[in-house]
């Protein structure tokens, strides 16, 4: 394949506070990463995936693969991941073989984007070249704080909330990882930092990250069979 998608899942979810790693966690009776990786296999062209476990849960990242992958599974590897986010890309990015030019990094947590949008930002970054994220209005009002006083409105119409998967050229990404250090929440920040362009793409509302209980919950809901 000429595309990687590489699906990080290696986080410890503290957040969640559901007693194992986020990606294991079940929703609707399987882990929330062999939802994520459902889509990713459902890519109008194949792709190859490396998904980046937490130590010691590499086996169960392995039967997830064999659970949704169908007739894509060779494609697919699994590694190891670090103690922060960019360190398992970079164990992600090291993984990848062959041909791979595109790279899409997502993240497992964003267990509901539909293969539609994993498409739209392959494309996007083969026609443009650039860094390619997609992105949602923001819908609240936001304001500036210092501790609990408002120090400014911020006008939303400048803001965008990001999601993944986000899209990268192999080679710009890779250099980008290896010249930038410090700590970045997303690859396209990283990316900015090392002076790269960063163009946005329709997201979905279906990528939000399932971080919270109540995000869970609302995945629960969206995955239930609707009620007749
Ligand atoms: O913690 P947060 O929800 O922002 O993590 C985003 C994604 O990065 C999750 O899918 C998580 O599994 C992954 N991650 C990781 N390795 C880490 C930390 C987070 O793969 N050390």
């Amino acid at each position: 394949p000429r595309v990687g998608v590489i699906v990080v899942a290696a986080g410890s979810g503290t957040r969640l506070g559901a007693g194992a790693p986020k990606a294991f966690v079940g929703l609707a009776g399987r882990t929330i990463l062999s939802h994520a990786l459902e889509r990713v296999f459902s890519t109008t062209e194949p792709t190859q995936v490396i998904v980046v476990a937490p130590a010691g849960l590499e086996g169960e990242a392995e039967a997830d693969i064999m659970q949704v992958a169908g007739d894509r599974r060779d494609l697919a590897r699994v590694v190891t991941g670090g103690a922060t986010r960019q360190e398992s890309v970079a164990n992600g990015l090291s993984a990848l073989w062959g041909d791979v030019e595109t790279v899409l990094v997502h993240d497992a947590a964003r267990a509901l984007v539909p293969a539609a949008m994993i498409d739209r930002v392959i494309d996007a970054v083969r026609e443009t070249g650039h860094a390619i994220i997609p992105v949602m209005p923001v819908v609240d009002t936001i304001k500036r704080v210092d501790g609990s006083v408002i120090t400014a409105a911020v006008d939303r119409s400048e803001l965008a909330a990001a999601q993944t998967p986000q899209g990268f050229r192999r080679d710009v990404l890779l250099t980008a990882y290896q010249a930038v250090g410090g700590d970045f929440t997303d690859d396209a920040a990283l990316m900015q930092a090392a002076g790269h362009t960063v163009l946005t793409v329709e997201g979905d509302a279906m990528g939000f990250k399932i971080t919270t209980p109540a995000d869970l919950q609302r995945a629960e809901s969206l995955l239930a069979p609707s009620p007749r």
